[in-house]
């Protein structure tokens, strides 16, 4: 930190990728997955990792409670709804933790109390008080929210603010839970919270937006000039439905534009790469290519213009260096003949550390696409990382596929699987190549799901280059995503199918709480208040 940053421009970085993010449809991880990437944001010099919702499944829990266990520096925090067994299994969750948070939040708009709450404003802001008791029993680090809180009467949010404080509320954070405000509003927002509420000076007000109208960044700096000073956020942006602010983007915009907004954090954004990475592979949500900061195009200048203007100046048309984030020039061209040390190296470059099996696994797949590529290019490296980053974990696990194709059907595909060390092999057919691969999925793995998305694109130029292919599966409501990546299209189609068969295998195992909708939230804030 340089002489200049003051502690009152500290700004904390609250970051929910995996409660929040991993919320938005289709973004599963694995335990092994979120304690990773739990690993790496702390290392990254996050404060404070929103580790999941403890009450929402044995799954949650477990994740929250070892990411407690192991995290060295940041606060670990689990999110609750009002209700006391809500409130005392994430006490339970983040027992074993250095700093542990709990997170606890009711909907106090009109529309949320009346139809999903179903219960009068008094009766909320008495839960507002008790929530935030009960929470201060077991840590004396409390999160207090108001859910929709942009869509809240000012007296009322006004009032449980302050009674949240008394209680013993140390963090206030005002959501923008349907990505409604614009920056006008939310820092008016604030600054009106601050000023009205007479104890406000005792507690940290936060901003958490999410990104329906594309302002989830801009809000969330707005409400940080009004004097909040703490920002949910998640890598890559991800969140329930458009996501919430992105992690990398609130950071660099404080970080390149420190005159215009003069705050500082604590995160090393030379990581800022790494961590979008991995996030990316472990939820398969690829990263939009002209994504602000981490996507592939950020630091590409392509127009002869931009490329002049750069050889001469690289101030021309950059406004933050590369390195800064994490992207390094590359210099190694990667082939049949490189080896294990050149590997690792390319690696680094790209943002990875791969350590143990994932990267002997990995390294053998290199070589044995190298064997089939001429040039092996950072993107076909990217795509072999990543799948193997998402299919560590998984029990099935495909073995073989031939398939005929042409003009004379019906189409036929003959697969070998490995279900968790059994190997299994059929034989169908199909109207085309990619139906003929599928169905032999489903004779050897029988299910009922509904295909929402088959897409395919190549990794890089050529008639040699990868297809990298992504499937969207969904079951009951339940939405799972995953890529496969192969210089065989067919190859492909399989892996990102099966890696979204096992996604979805992951996600069946979760029991869900009572759903927070029509009053369901409301009678669980009920039987948890007349006790188990
Ligand atoms: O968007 C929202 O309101 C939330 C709360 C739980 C803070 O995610
Ligand atoms: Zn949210």
């Amino acid at each position: 930190m340089s002489t200049q940053q003051s502690d009152k421009d500290r700004v904390f970085i609250f970051d929910t990728t995996l409660r929040d993010g991993e919320q938005s449809p289709g973004a599963t991880m694995t335990h092994e997955e979120k304690l990773e990437v739990a690993e790496l944001l702390d290392e990254m010099g996050v404060d404070i990792i929103e580790a999941g919702f403890p009450i929402a499944s044995p799954g949650d829990f477990e994740a929250v409670h070892e990411i407690a266990k192991r995290t060295k520096r940041a606060v670990v925090c689990g999110l609750s709804r009002a209700g006391q067994a809500d409130i005392d299994r994430a006490a339970e969750a983040i027992k074993p933790a250095k700093r542990g948070r709990i997170h606890t939040f009711i909907s106090t708009s009109p529309v949320h109390m009346k139809w999903k709450l179903q219960l009068e404003p008094e009766k909320v802001f008495e839960l507002v008080v008790a929530s935030v008791t009960r929470a201060r029993n077991y840590t004396d680090d409390v999160e207090w929210s108001p859910e929709d809180g942009t869509r809240t009467e000012h007296d009322f949010l006004c009032r449980c603010v302050e009674a949240a404080i008394n209680a013993g509320a140390t963090t206030i954070n005002i959501p923008d839970t349907v990505g409604y405000t614009v920056p006008e509003e939310y820092y008016a927002l604030f600054k009106m919270v601050r000023e009205r509420v007479p104890n406000s000076d005792k507690a940290r007000f936060s901003v958490h937006c999410h990104d329906d109208l594309g302002m989830a960044v801009a809000n969330s700096l707005a409400g940080i000039r009004a004097g909040a000073r703490q920002i949910e956020c998640a890598v890559n942006g991800i969140g329930e439905r458009a996501g919430n602010a992105s992690l990398e983007e609130v950071v660099m915009a404080m970080k390149v534009r420190n005159d215009a907004l003069p705050f500082h954090t604590g995160v090393d954004t030379a990581m800022l790469m790494r961590v979008s990475k991995l996030v990316s592979a472990v939820t398969s949500f690829p990263v939009q290519y002209n994504k602000a900061i981490v996507g592939r195009n950020a630091f590409a200048h392509e127009s002869g213009i931009h490329q002049d203007g750069m050889l001469k100046h690289t101030q021309t048309y950059e406004i933050m260096q590369p390195e800064d984030v994490g992207v390094k020039e590359t210099s190694l061209v990667m082939g049949k003949h490189s080896g294990r040390h050149a590997f690792v190296h390319k690696l680094e470059e790209l943002g990875y550390k791969l350590s143990g099996n994932q990267l002997e696994d990995a390294f053998a797949r290199f070589k044995a696409l190298a064997d089939r590529k001429k040039h092996v290019y950072d993107e076909d490296i990217e795509a072999l990382v990543d799948e193997e980053i998402a299919t560590a974990q998984d029990r099935i696990k495909l073995v073989s596929l031939s398939v005929m194709a042409g003009t004379r059907g019906p189409q036929r595909a003959t697969m070998r699987l490995d279900i968790e060390g059994r190997l299994v092999v059929e034989e169908a057919e199909g109207n085309g190549p990619v139906d003929a691969t599928f169905n032999a999925i489903k004779a050897l793995v029988p299910h009922e799901v509904v295909l929402e998305l088959y897409q395919v694109h190549a990794v890089t130029e050529g008639t040699d280059a990868q297809a990298e292919v992504s499937v969207r599966l969904s079951e009951n409501g339940k939405t799972v995503t995953a890529k496969g990546a192969d210089p065989d299209t067919l190859v492909a189609s399989a892996k990102a199918y099966l890696g979204a068969l096992n996604r979805l295998m992951v996600k069946r195992l979760r029991t869900k709480p009572q759903p927070m909708t029509a009053g369901a939230e409301a009678e669980d804030i009920r039987r948890a208040e007349r006790g188990p």
